[in-house]
């Protein structure tokens, strides 16, 4: 494809999307799921913070949940599976369906955004990027999560990041991450598709 046609190349997003229901309750039941253990992390992250030990930086309690830390354990754990199942589901689905040739950043957005005029379709570039790096994102989230789950069992995970604080501080970072790339997906979608392909997501 040479650089004129990539220029000319309209964003693929078709005007009124339509989505499949499997991928609507995908997208609700991460919502929901990410949500519980974005909210119970920081609760448990209260009790000890990360950073500065028990007289460290608190998180404001109107964003956790749980009420104390084995109110947060407890919703933590009882999420955890949900989530991660609902991760699992949904790469088989993407993998059966072979969306994912549709859902990921190829060579095409590199190159669109490196000879990029066309702002619609830098735009929909910088929509598959971040969409596609929200996914190893959340495993890195569910992996380290695992190691400090069960630190004995997967010690192996707990070596590779060099001891438990490592291990609790990458996990805890993923918290700011997947706040910045909700906000970032939730933003370029409105840009590329509108306030119909935001929709389209949920109903
Ligand atoms: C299957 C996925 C996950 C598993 C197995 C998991 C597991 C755990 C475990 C075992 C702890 C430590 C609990 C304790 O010390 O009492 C923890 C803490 C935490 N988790 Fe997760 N987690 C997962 C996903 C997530 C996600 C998606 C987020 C948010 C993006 C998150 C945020 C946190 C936070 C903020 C803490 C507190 C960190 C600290 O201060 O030590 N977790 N998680």
């Amino acid at each position: 494809m040479t650089s004129n046609s990539l220029e000319r190349q309209p964003a693929r997003m078709p005007k009124r999307p339509k989505q499949a229901l499997l991928a609507k309750i995908f997208h609700w039941v991460n919502i929901v799921s990410v949500s519980i253990m974005l909210t119970s992390g920081l609760q448990i992250y209260n009790a000890n913070p990360v950073f500065g030990g028990r007289a460290g930086p608190h998180v404001f309690p109107l964003f956790t949940l749980g009420g104390w830390l084995a109110g947060g354990r407890d919703w933590h754990f009882a999420a955890m599976t949900l989530f991660a199942l609902n991760l699992l589901w949904y790469g088989v689905y993407i993998g059966l369906t072979r969306r994912w040739k549709n859902r990921f950043v190829g060579g095409n957005d590199v190159k669109a955004l490196q000879v990029g005029q066309n702002q619609k379709r830098n735009a929909y570039a910088w929509h598959r990027i971040v969409y596609t790096a929200i996914v190893p994102i959340l495993l890195l989230a569910v992996f380290t999560g695992i190691g400090m789950y069960k630190p004995a069992q997967f010690y192996w995970i707990v070596d590779a990041f060099g001891g438990w604080d490592a291990l609790r501080i990458v996990h805890f970072m993923t918290v700011p991450t997947v706040i910045g790339f909700a906000i970032a997906h939730s933003l370029l979608a409105l840009k590329v598709g509108g306030t119909r392909l935001l929709e389209s997501m949920f109903w």
